[in-house]
């Protein structure tokens, strides 16, 4: 649905473009891809898509025009296609994109892992492993479980944590991933998934143990407690006991 609505906000934008040129064609065409550019953006957002694809419209027609420009051999496009899908994955459909936490959220995941008296945890989305790598240098007497379904943050991640033996990488969805056997649950995630992730904590996770979501609150349910890390983004943790 998300591909279909930045098609459509690509296409409207080059026809009120088209428009334009047929009004104004002493305008150059610099000009007009700037415009085309700021109206996909803007379609973009009538049609609610989510703001991280706000620089990818404002960047498409330009980056085209640029590689048309220095006459950029045609595999390039395919190679840069190839590795954004095998980094994105499943991001054009509306999932969750990849956004990296600051060494901020994972000091603050290794304090909470130990003041819970954590054995098993795991990180539903786990990127490039940049919370599970910490934690697992700091607690190896911890089992930890990294998650991730693109495969180039997969392959990354497991590269990263090979020589750390408590920990399991696995190419595979949270959403079938079963959270029972596990004290405390990391999520980094975005806005659209999180009132369903709270339905699949309260239905799976043991009473007494932990959820703990950066950045994005559970719809409906009253956080434990919330804290505010002094890292760039401000990242706010919110941590959901199960009951
Ligand atoms: C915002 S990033 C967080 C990365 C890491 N946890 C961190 O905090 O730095 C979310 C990650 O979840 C992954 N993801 C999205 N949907 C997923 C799913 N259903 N199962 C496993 N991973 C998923 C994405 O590919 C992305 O790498």
């Amino acid at each position: 649905m998300q591909l279909v609505k930045a098609l459509l906000s690509q296409l409207l934008a080059c026809v009120c473009v088209l428009g334009l040129r047929a009004a104004f064609p002493s305008i150059s065409v610099w000009q007009f891809v700037v415009i085309q550019a700021g109206l996909a953006a803007l379609f973009s957002r009538g049609f609610r898509q989510p703001y991280w694809w706000l620089p990818i419209h404002f960047l498409f027609l330009p980056a085209i025009l640029l590689g048309l420009t220095w006459q950029i051999p045609a595999w390039l496009y395919l190679l840069v296609l190839l590795l954004l899908t095998l980094l994105f994955w499943g991001t054009v459909k509306g999932d969750v994109p990849l956004f990296l936490s600051s060494s901020a959220v994972s000091g603050a995941l290794i304090e909470i892992v130990s003041r819970e008296g954590a054995q098993s945890v795991i990180d539903i989305g786990a990127g490039l492993a940049t919370v599970v790598v910490p934690l697992a240098k700091a607690r190896p007497d911890v089992a930890i479980a990294a998650l991730e379904r693109a495969p180039l943050p997969w392959l990354l991640a497991a590269w990263r944590c090979r020589n750390l033996a408590n920990v399991r990488v696995g190419r595979s969805s949270f959403w079938d991933q079963d959270l029972r056997q596990f004290d405390v649950v990391f999520a980094f995630l975005s806005p659209p998934v999180m009132a369903k992730i709270g339905e699949k904590i309260r239905r799976e996770m043991r009473v007494g143990c932990l959820f703990v979501s950066s950045s994005f609150p559970l719809p409906n349910s009253e956080a434990e407690s919330v804290l505010e890390l002094n890292d760039r983004r401000k990242t706010k943790l919110y941590y959901y006991r199960i009951d």
